[in-house]
């Protein structure tokens, strides 16, 4: 295979699952109300997984999605990338299971970068298919941060979710996904972070699973004003201005952050932005491709506008590319 110039999104699939869960189901056990967590967040309900929506199934059925959007095969791909934090079992990765369902050829791989995971994962296969390593890159955003969350923990209980998006990428004649800007800062690492590991956990008998903690007004400020500034940086790398960019999808993390980039930024007001949210909660890995994918769907976004995509989170990680929309 030898090298292409450059690699475009080819088409985009998302599952969410069934069972919708509203404000009114959590807030007792954090002894919280709808109303606060309308203003605080701007979520409304979110999708809780069941016993048969895996992170595997829900990744398949997701990436189905995206295949039939690209019409091409399983076989046609040949490396998976799957983003997730939330995929229990150590080894093999979720990439390994869900390449054998779709009958997928090559490489199969997860990687760790949290709620960035997803964009990571397009920086990864654009360079891929750029590069010759790869021709059809099956990137999966996926997370069943349920099985992860306690729901007696005031921080995080009204805001992880579930659900899966996922994107085909391959090549492209024209420049379609923009060099990546992306980073971590260690020293923060505390801000978002699993309790106790796993080993800790079984060999100490501990009663209750390891569960996400959150240290939410420190990873708001946070992410408000830096992440504003890195979503500025892709921009110019991507050789454009605020006033080229069609969509925003930033990652769907709460409605007063996407609110306090938009400001910083100076984003135009006609360009429109994704509030997946409201009915999704923060998906983590998912996010990004749920939110693009249902302004897809809705006709929010449109084949080739230019759409921002940022993401952030956990570690703390971030990144942030402009691509065109499928
Ligand atoms: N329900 C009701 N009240 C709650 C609450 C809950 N779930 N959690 C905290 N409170 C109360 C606190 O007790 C406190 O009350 P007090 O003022 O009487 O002492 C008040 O709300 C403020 O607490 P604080 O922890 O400072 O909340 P906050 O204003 O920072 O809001 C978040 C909490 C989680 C909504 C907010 O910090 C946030 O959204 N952070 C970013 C989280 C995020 O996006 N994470 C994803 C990144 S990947």
């Amino acid at each position: 295979m030898s090298a292409v110039q450059h690699a475009r999104i080819l088409g985009i699939g998302s599952y969410r699952p069934v069972r919708e869960v509203p404000n009114a189901e959590v807030v007792d056990a954090i002894d919280s109300s709808d109303e606060w967590i309308q203003q605080r967040s701007g979520i409304r309900s979110r999708r809780f997984a069941g016993a048969d929506e895996t992170v595997v199934s829900m990744s398949v059925a997701a990436a189905r999605g995206a295949l039939a959007h690209a019409g091409l095969e399983g076989t046609q791909v040949d490396t998976v990338i799957v983003a997730t934090v939330s995929h229990l079992l150590q080894t093999p990765a979720a990439a390994s299971l869900i390449a054998a369902e779709l009958g997928t050829k090559g490489a199969a791989f997860d990687i760790s970068a949290a709620c960035a995971g997803f964009c990571h994962g397009v920086a990864l296969a654009n360079d891929l298919v750029r590069g010759g390593s790869a021709e059809h890159v099956l990137v999966v955003g996926v997370e069943k941060l349920s099985d992860i969350t306690s729901a007696t923990d005031r921080g995080t209980a009204f805001i992880f979710a579930d659900g899966a998006g996922a994107v085909v990428i391959g090549p492209s004649d024209v420049p379609a996904i923009s060099p990546v800007v992306w980073g971590s800062d260690g020293e923060q690492s505390d801000l978002i972070r699993q309790n106790i590991d796993w080993g800790t956990a079984v060999r100490d008998n501990v009663d209750e699973m390891p569960h996400l903690v959150m240290q939410g007004s420190a990873v708001f400020r946070w992410a408000s004003f830096a992440m504003a500034k890195v979503a500025l940086e892709a921009i110019d790398k991507a050789g454009l201005t605020v006033d080229d960019i069609d969509v925003f999808v930033p990652h769907q993390a709460n409605n007063r952050i996407t609110d306090v980039m938009i400001r910083t930024m100076k984003l135009p007001e006609r360009v429109r932005v994704a509030r997946d949210i409201v009915d999704a909660g923060n998906t983590s890995a998912a996010s990004v491709p749920l939110a693009l994918s249902r302004m897809v769907d809705e006709g929010e976004a449109r084949s080739g506008d230019k759409a921002l995509l940022i993401a952030f989170g956990a570690g703390l990680a971030f990144a942030a590319q402009v691509v065109t929309v499928p």
